[in-house]
């Protein structure tokens, strides 16, 4: 049996749902796997690093998270109030990545990430910045470590877009992509497709937990541009630059725009999208409202879900709908992450 030691940066949402869903699938993943994981550091802001090299007890650190209570509680551990340190002084296979997304200079994720890859460490996460900002430096990295630098869940959460672009669609050509990617501003469009306003409905998702308190990365189509730059170094191993991305949110449209749209049989989406021009290899990149006629795949996919289009020269179009975030979802995404690390290449 393979015995690998994991390090979780950020235990928030994502990172307490991944300790949840690893506490829950020790077992099966030790029986369908052969494989145990095993967690030996936590890290957050609040309360630093802590390590413990026999393995943390995951149903006591879901405690002290439910409780509010520091990590430090956690008995016969080594601490480090800067997660930097920790990581640095501490031995493990896999880093597990879910700090908060800065997507001015990734920090910082982008560090931690540095450090590991330098330090032989695979790494998975589920933040934005490292891939949107970095992704060509950080796998070529992780190449010249022997090691792999994933990030499935940064993009529709849990739902595999990457893997199966990247190792499901193994040798197709890819043309274009076409996607829902955020699951925010497709809730408020498919709600003001009953004829509900922007403001009100933006109100109503903010109060359910589907919009943040300030809306404006997911609104103004910043998220959906960080999706699609890691899409281009991804599928393209073409990294964009922000400023090459035609950005537009959906924050001007009104309820008039969206009930044109439906009385001409169509429907308005936030719509991010990457193609090769024709006759060269350069990009062509947007996140942009478009209105879809209902015989696109896209314009029947609703509230939060994500939704994405592939369109490769042996497969025509390929469609794939799933969750876009959420704690349990994203977790699932760092498991196969981990799995397919310790699949492709585990240092012993
Ligand atoms: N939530 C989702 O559905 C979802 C889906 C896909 C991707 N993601 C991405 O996953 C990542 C985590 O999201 P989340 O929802 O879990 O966020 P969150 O609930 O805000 O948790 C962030 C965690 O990171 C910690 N943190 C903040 N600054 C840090 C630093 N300098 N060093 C170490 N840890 C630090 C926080 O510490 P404290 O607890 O001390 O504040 C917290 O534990 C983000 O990049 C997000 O974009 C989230």
């Amino acid at each position: 049996m393979q015995h690998i030691r994991l390090t979780l940066i950020g235990f928030g949402v994502v990172g307490q749902g991944f300790v949840e869903l690893l506490a829950n699938k020790q077992q099966y993943l030790q029986q369908r796997y052969d494989t145990w994981l095993t967690l030996v550091g936590v890290a957050n802001a609040r309360h630093g690093f802590i390590y413990r090299a026999d393995g943390l007890d995951l149903p006591l650190l879901q405690q002290l998270a439910r409780e509010g209570r520091p990590l430090t509680e956690h008995p016969v551990a080594q601490h480090w109030q800067n997660p930097s340190d920790g990581l640095h002084s501490t031995v493990a296979d896999i880093l597990i990545e879910a700090s908060p997304t800065n997507l001015r200079d990734a920090q910082p994720a982008l560090s931690y990430i540095h450090a590991a890859l330098s330090n032989k460490m695979h790494v998975v996460t589920a933040n934005k910045g490292p891939g949107a900002l970095a992704a060509n430096e950080l796998l070529d990295l992780a190449r010249q470590h022997g090691v792999q630098f994933r990030m499935e869940s940064a993009v529709m959460a849990g739902t595999p877009v990457i893997s199966s672009i990247r190792e499901g669609m193994m040798g197709a050509s890819i043309t274009s992509l076409r996607g829902i990617l955020n699951g925010t501003t497709n809730y408020i469009l498919s709600a003001m497709a009953s004829g509900r306003d922007y403001a009100e409905v933006l109100a109503d998702a903010q109060a359910q937990g589907y919009a943040e308190t300030d809306p404006t990365a997911d609104v103004e189509g910043y998220d959906a541009v960080a999706k699609i730059m890691i899409l281009a170094a991804l599928v393209f191993n073409q990294p964009l630059r922000v400023e090459q991305v035609e950005r537009q949110g959906i924050t001007t449209i009104t309820r008039e725009q969206v009930q044109v749209a439906i009385d001409a049989g169509k429907r308005i989406k936030l719509i991010a999208s990457l193609r090769q021009s024709p006759g060269s290899h350069e990009l062509i990149a947007s996140v942009k409202p478009i209105a879809l006629p209902l015989s696109d795949p896209l314009s029947r996919v609703d509230g939060a879900t994500n939704a994405i289009t592939v369109q490769a020269d042996t497969l025509s179009e390929v469609t794939i709908i799933g969750p876009g975030a959420g704690r349990t979802e994203t977790a699932q995404g760092l498991l196969a992450d981990v799995l397919a690390c310790v699949r492709l290449s585990i240092r012993r």
